[in-house]
């Protein structure tokens, strides 16, 4: 178990497969978040600049291990969360992340890494106030991956494993053992499964009525554009009484 997250913010991230939907469904939750006035922090997996080049370069030559795999990738999360997620969680905002730990508790163990050593190296990361795992299953992922993309690459396709000489063949069955993991996290990490077969509007229903719960009764940070606009009205309101 993760320790709970003690912050004033609230954590709400998002995991599944490729194709399950959780970039849609999360963005949309961005959007409706932002447009309430929320503070609002979005944060996606594998995106730090501190190891961008020498990922892009391992990538390209070959040169990953499961472990130096995983190591880069949690050095890309540690850096986003001391320098990003962890201060505006301190200050009170919606910190959204699209995957987080637990993609490389599934990923890194479907690699081989081991359990224990995974979820250690990524101890100093809290529980989320809210896990959704978006389930479908894994011939609607791939489809929606095939049909949405020109190409599958060959980390994402675990081609490094040696499953299959076809690439989607490959990616199949690494999603299949991601999924496997994600599955068996349900209850260690108290996951809300989503149907992700749900049309996309009757999924975002469900999200917001979620994340409405969890928000419930939380004063957060107020967003300084929206106070802005606020404090814009209140002064046409006090000029036009003053006219009046
Ligand atoms: N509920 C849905 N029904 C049908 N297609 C969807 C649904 N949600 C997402 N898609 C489509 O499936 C593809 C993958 O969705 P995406 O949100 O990028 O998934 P993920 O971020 O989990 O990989 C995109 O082309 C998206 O438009
Ligand atoms: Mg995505």
């Amino acid at each position: 178990m993760l320790h709970p997250q003690p912050y004033h913010g609230k954590l709400i991230i998002v995991e599944g497969i490729d194709g399950s939907g959780k970039s849609t469904q999360i963005d949309l939750l961005v959007k409706w978040l932002t447009a309430q006035g929320r503070t609002v922090y979005f944060s996606e997996w594998n995106s730090s600049e501190l190891v961008k080049s020498t990922t892009r370069l391992a990538k390209k030559e070959k040169l990953f291990t499961p472990t130096t795999f995983s190591l880069l990738q949690a050095t890309d999360f540690a850096d986003r969360w001391e320098n990003y997620m962890l201060p505006m969680l301190k200050a009170g905002a919606v910190v959204l992340a699209d995957r987080y730990a637990f993609t490389a508790f599934a990923r890194d163990v479907a690699r081989g890494v081991d359990p224990l050593w995974v979820r250690n190296l990524y101890s100093f990361a809290p529980q989320p106030d809210l896990a959704l795992y978006f389930r479908v299953p894994l011939e609607v992922a791939i489809s929606r991956i095939l049909s949405a993309r020109a190409k599958i690459k060959y980390y994402e396709a675990g081609m490094d494993l040696g499953l299959s000489e076809d690439k989607v063949e490959s990616f199949t069955l690494f999603q299949k053992r991601i999924m496997e993991e994600y599955e068996r996290m349900i209850e260690e990490f108290n996951f809300t499964v989503i149907n992700g077969t749900q049309p996309i509007q009757a999924q975002q229903k469900q999200i917001r009525a979620l994340v409405r719960r969890v928000l419930n009764g939380w004063e957060g940070l107020p967003n300084p554009m929206a106070a802005a606009g606020k404090n814009k009205k209140r002064q046409k309101k006090q000029k036009t009484r003053e006219v009046a």
